[in-house]
């Protein structure tokens, strides 16, 4: 099935964006070993990283028209304040995990509201690159047929 990797923005700065807080690795590192994970498990990959709203908007409706099964979303800052994207998530109504290198608990209290958690299949934060992983391994598990 079809994954998309959607990451919001400043995340194009992983790497050397404040490290301490969201680690070494760069965005391409993250991708790279999502699309590893992926193929393994005989999904197709694809992502996107965008700075402007709109653009991460008009990439999950594309993703209605690509027959996307599951999408992984870091919305980064758009987190605490986009209702535009939360409702292009629910227009196109693809099942998704909210996901955060940081633990957006433990951090500022601006940061402890998403919109988007109450309406994810799940949200993973704290576990730095791990995040993604942890997600796409939930979302593969989500995606096998039911027995
Ligand atoms: C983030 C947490 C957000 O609060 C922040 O605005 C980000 C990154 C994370 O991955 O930890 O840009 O989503």
């Amino acid at each position: 099935a079809k994954i998309l990797v959607l990451h919001g923005p400043n995340l194009n700065l992983l790497g050397s964006r404040e490290p301490d807080v969201y680690g070494r690795k760069t965005l391409a590192d993250i991708n790279a070993e999502l699309a590893e994970l992926a193929q393994a498990a005989e999904h197709e990959l694809a992502w996107c990283q965008a700075n402007a709203e709109h653009q991460l908007i008009e990439r999950v409706h594309q993703a209605r028209d690509e027959q996307v099964a599951f999408i992984l979303i870091n919305p980064a800052g758009y987190t605490h304040t986009s209702i535009a994207l939360r409702d292009a998530l629910l227009a196109v109504a693809i099942p998704f995990i909210e996901v955060h290198l940081s633990n957006v608990h433990a951090r500022e209290t601006f940061r402890h509201h998403s919109y988007f958690s109450d309406v994810a299949v799940g949200v993973i934060c704290g576990f730095g690159a791990d995040s993604y992983r942890l997600a796409l391994s939930a979302a593969i598990n989500q995606l096998k047929p039911a027995t």
